[in-house]
């Protein structure tokens, strides 16, 4: 039998053994080269346990097999690498690929590669691409209603003419046209809950980005006093991001633009945080980047908004500070990556029950946030 190669190169393809018994039968057997791999097959078809040893009769592991990759068959392309023939690709980030439309305007390519401890894993998660592009897209029709007087970078979703067939597919759902501004050297981060690194930071110093906090705060507590701008430096690729204090955002890029971009990132995160807090979500903290057009002087919002990517999301019922939250992002990968030991490791490809588990996470979030699924929301 041969298991065609469907959406993505199987790795089960390298599995199918045949052995000679010496008396003229060869026998064909499906060689599991990780248990870990069947074990997920059995798990998500629902079915007791079959076999975890390292050769298990043809017939069985076939029918598992195929019942798990047909699971899998509807969602399981991940678009890791987009070239176009028709713009040229004016620059290559973790996750996006940004392509020049005219002078202007920029046309933002969402993949769905995913990056855990600022390394990019070899595959992506299905569809995140798409959930990232379209949740932004909701923020930024939302957000400006909220924040009177907020500039965003978004035109539109419609693609531009001149796509083949095969691109267009590629395309569709994750791809927005910017309006292309210069960009601050900053990742503007505002923290609302003491979490991840602000936490390890606390907990060793006492301080966040080398501010002062009350003693005595528990793991993701709320800030006292509310939201924080806690910026840090937009390293270069390969190199990590340095946090800072806010008055060396100041020296960074001056005064006038240092105050107005704090300003405007407390008074979106605020917006942002009660809109989700309506729907069942905390944001504990978030990345915005803003841009600079140069013919008002007016500072815009760019890149992704209040995504899961760019910030940490819990459900609020299950909030509870005192340890870590459960959450909406890539938590699960990250959780696997630390399980294996491969934390901050280069060229890791992610197991399809945890790039699953990851996308289902990025899609419940969405739903909630947006209240429609991603198949109605891609429609539209
Ligand atoms: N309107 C815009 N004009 C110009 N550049 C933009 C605009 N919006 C976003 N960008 C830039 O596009 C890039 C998006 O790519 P991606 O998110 O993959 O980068 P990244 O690897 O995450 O890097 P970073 O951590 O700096 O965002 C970022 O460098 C961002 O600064
Ligand atoms: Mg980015």
């Amino acid at each position: 039998m041969i298991i065609e190669e469907t959406a993505k190169p199987l790795r089960l393809a390298s599995m199918l053994e045949e052995s000679y018994d010496g008396r003229g039968n060869f026998k064909r057997y499906l060689k599991v080269y990780s248990s870990d791999d069947f074990k997920t097959a059995a798990e998500q078809m629902g079915d007791q346990p079959l076999h975890t040893e390292r050769f298990a009769p043809f017939k069985v592991m076939e029918e598992a097999f195929r019942n798990y990759w047909a699971k899998l068959a509807g969602n399981a392309s991940d678009v890791t690498t987009v070239e176009l023939t028709a713009l040229p690709k004016i620059a290559s980030g973790k996750v996006r690929e940004l392509f020049s439309i005219d002078d202007n305007t920029l046309l933002f390519v969402t993949s769905d590669r995913i990056s855990a401890f600022d390394i990019v894993m070899n595959n992506g998660v299905p569809q995140k691409g798409c959930l990232l592009t379209m949740l932004s897209k909701h923020w930024f029709s939302v957000l400006p209603e909220l924040v009177p007087g907020l500039r965003t970078h978004f035109l539109a979703t419609d693609l531009p003419v001149g796509l083949s067939d095969r691109e267009l597919s590629c395309l569709t759902g994750r791809t927005m046209q910017v309006r292309k501004y210069k960009v601050f050297p900053l990742e503007c981060i505002v923290r609302g809950y003491l979490t991840g690194s602000s936490w390890n930071e606390y907990m060793t110093k006492g301080t966040v980005h080398g501010i002062q906090l009350p003693r005595g705060l528990q793991q993701c507590a709320a800030i006292p006093g509310g939201p924080i701008y806690t910026p840090s430096t937009k390293a270069p690729a390969g190199l990590h991001d340095e946090n800072i204090h806010p008055y060396q955002a100041i020296e960074m890029i001056g005064e006038q633009y240092a105050r107005r971009i704090e300003e405007l990132a407390l008074k979106v995160f605020k917006a942002g945080q009660d809109y989700a807090a309506q729907r069942g979500i905390i944001i504990a903290d978030t990345k915005f980047e803003f841009g600079l057009d140069e013919s008002t002087d007016e500072i815009v919002l760019i890149d992704e908004v209040l995504t899961p990517d760019s910030s940490h999301m819990w459900p609020k019922n299950k909030y509870e500070p005192g340890r870590e939250q459960e959450s909406f992002d890539k938590e699960p990968l990250r959780k696997w990556l630390r399980a294996m030991g491969l934390e901050g490791k280069e060229g890791v490809s992610i197991p399809d029950d945890i790039a699953l588990e990851t996308s289902q996470r990025y899609k419940d979030v969405f739903t909630l946030l947006t209240g429609q699924s991603l198949n109605t929301a891609l429609q539209a």
